[in-house]
C-alpha cells in the first residue's frame, strides 16, 4: 500500500477503519497491544502526511508546514461583473440612506470592488490556516452571522463576544464598527479580523503576500484599481465595498411600505408598540426602517460586568434588527437564546426588552416581518469558491 492511498482513504483505510482493527485484535484477545497497534497506526499516518507535503513543495525538509499555494481553488466569478453599485433601492429605503450613508468619499461601492471584496471574504487564505474566511464566522444564511454564542478561530480558539450580523452596515451614520464600535470606520474594521490572534491570525505583510500568490488575484485587482498592485489599503477597500452593498430590500416590511402586501392585525399591533408603546418604544433607538441603533449610549439594561462596552461606558451598538429572527443567539455576549426569552424575560427581564405577556406574540409576529431571505441569498453575495 502506497502513502497516497493510505493518506487519501482510498484503500486500506477506508475497508478496514479503526473500528474493525479493535474487533479484531479482541478476537485475537490481544487488548493489552491495542493501543501499541493504533500509535503504530497513527505514526504510519502522519509520516505518510508529512512525506505527501514534501512531494508538494520543492523544500527538502519536511517539519515545515507547507504554504499551499491552492491551485485547485479558485473562485467562480460571471464574466460581466455582479450589480453592487446600483442598488435599485425602494424609496422608503433610498430617501433614508442618503441622509445615514458611511460611505467615504474615496471608496464608493463599484461593481469590480465588490467583485474582488467578495472573493476576498470567502477566501481561507487570509487565515493563517487556511482554514477560516470571514465567512466561517458570518455566514450569508444567518444573515452573516454565526449559530454559535462564540465563533471559533483559526486555531480553535474562541471570540471574546458574539458574532454579528453584517447586513445594511452602510446606514450606520458614524460608521463606526463593533459592539463597543472602537473601529472608527468600516475601512479600519476589516482589517482588524485577520490580525486577531484568534480569529485569522496574519500581519498584514502576510496578508499581502498570501493574497499576491494566488493565481486569481492579479485580474480581480486590475478590474478593481487600475492595477494588480495588492495592499493591505486596496484590500480593506474591496471587503469594505462589497459588505457596504448588503443591503435587505425584500422583506415582508418592505413590500407594506411599498403597497404590495399587508400585515396581519398582530404584526400591525406589533408594529404599533414597536414605534409608539408607552415606556417601551423600541424604535427610539432601533431606527426603522433598517432598524439600526441611533442612540448607542442610552441604558438598553443587559446586565454584563465582565465587558466594559464603548469607551467603558457599558454601553453596546446594535447591529440592524434586519433579519434578526435569523440571527440568534442574541447580544453582544449571546446570552439571550431567543426573542421570545428577551421579550417575555425568560432567563431574568432586561429593561427594555421584556414587555408585558399579551405583547409578546405582536411583537414577534411584527420583527417576523423584517426577514428577507431574497436579498442576501443572491448570487452575487455568495460564496464564488465551490
Ligand atoms: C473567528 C470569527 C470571526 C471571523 C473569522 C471574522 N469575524 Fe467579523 N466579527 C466576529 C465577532 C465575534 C464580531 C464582534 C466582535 C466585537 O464586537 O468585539 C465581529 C464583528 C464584525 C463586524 C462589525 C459589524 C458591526 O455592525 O459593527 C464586521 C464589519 C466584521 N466582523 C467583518 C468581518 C470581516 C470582513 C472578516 C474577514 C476579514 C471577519 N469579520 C472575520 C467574528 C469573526
Ligand atoms: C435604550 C435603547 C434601546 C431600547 C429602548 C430598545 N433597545 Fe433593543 N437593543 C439596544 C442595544 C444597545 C442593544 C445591543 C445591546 C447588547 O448587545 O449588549 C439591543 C439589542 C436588541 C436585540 C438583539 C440584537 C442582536 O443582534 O443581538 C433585539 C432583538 C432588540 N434589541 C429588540 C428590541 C425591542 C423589540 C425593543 C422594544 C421592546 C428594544 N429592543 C428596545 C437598545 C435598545
Amino acid at each position: 500500500m502506497s502513502c497516497e492511498s493510505f493518506v487519501n482513504g482510498e484503500g486500506f483505510y477506508n475497508r478496514l477503519h479503526l473500528k474493525s482493527i479493535m474487533q479484531i485484535l479482541n478476537l485475537l484477545h490481544m487488548k493489552k497491544n491495542m493501543i501499541a497497534v493504533l500509535t503504530i497506526v497513527s505514526i504510519v499516518f502522519q509520516y505518510c502526511s508529512g512525506k505527501d507535503a514534501v512531494t508538494t513543495n520543492t523544500s527538502t525538509t519536511n517539519n515545515t508546514i507547507p504554504v499551499t499555494t491552492n491551485t485547485a481553488r479558485t473562485p467562480t466569478l460571471p464574466s460581466t461583473p455582479y450589480s453592487y453599485a446600483n442598488q435599485g433601492l425602494p424609496s422608503h429605503i433610498a430617501q433614508v440612506l442618503a441622509a445615514q450613508d458611511n460611505t467615504p468619499a474615496d471608496n464608493p461601492v463599484t461593481d469590480h470592488g465588490a467583485t474582488l471584496g467578495r472573493v476576498l471574504f470567502y477566501d481561507v487564505q487570509l487565515s493563517k490556516t487556511n482554514t477560516i474566511s470571514c465567512s466561517s464566522c458570518h455566514q450569508p444564511a444567518l444573515s452573516f452571522s454565526d449559530s454559535a454564542v462564540k465563533s471559533k478561530g483559526f486555531a480553535g480558539g474562541l471570540t471574546n463576544r458574539h458574532s454579528m450580523p453584517l447586513v445594511n452596515l452602510r446606514f450606520y451614520k458614524s460608521g463606526k464598527m463593533f459592539w463597543d464600535e472602537r473601529a472608527a470606520t468600516l475601512e479600519q474594521q476589516v482589517l482588524m479580523p485577520v490580525q486577531d490572534m484568534t480569529e485569522m491570525g496574519l500581519t498584514l505583510d502576510e496578508l499581502q503576500q498570501k493574497v499576491a500568490a494566488q493565481s486569481y488575484y492579479p485580474a480581480l485587482f486590475q478590474n478593481a484599481f487600475g492595477s494588480t498592485q495588492v495592499t493591505s489599503e486596496r484590500i480593506a477597500k474591496a471587503l469594505a465595498q462589497f459588505l457596504r452593498s448588503i443591503v435587505t430590500t425584500q422583506a415582508k416590511y418592505d413590500l407594506v411600505k411599498q403597497g404590495q402586501a399587508q400585515f396581519t392585525p398582530d404584526e400591525a399591533a406589533g408594529e404599533n408598540l414597536f414605534l409608539n408603546a408607552g415606556n417601551i418604544t423600541c424604535a427610539a433607538c432601533h431606527t426603522p426602517p433598517m432598524f439600526i441603533t441611533s442612540s448607542p449610549a442610552a441604558a438598553f439594561g443587559l446586565p454584563d460586568a465582565t465587558d466594559q462596552g464603548i469607551n467603558g461606558t457599558r454601553a453596546f451598538k446594535s447591529s440592524s434588527l434586519r433579519n434578526v429572527a435569523n440571527t440568534a443567539p442574541y447580544f453582544h455576549n449571546g446570552s439571550v437564546r431567543s426573542l421570545q426569552n428577551m421579550l417575555a424575560g425568560t432567563n431574568g427581564a432586561i429593561p427594555q426588552h421584556t414587555v408585558a405577556p399579551r405583547d409578546v406574540q405582536r411583537l414577534l409576529a411584527f420583527m417576523q416581518t423584517l426577514t428577507d431571505g431574497t436579498s442576501i441569498l443572491q448570487e452575487k453575495y455568495s460564496n464564488p469558491f465551490k
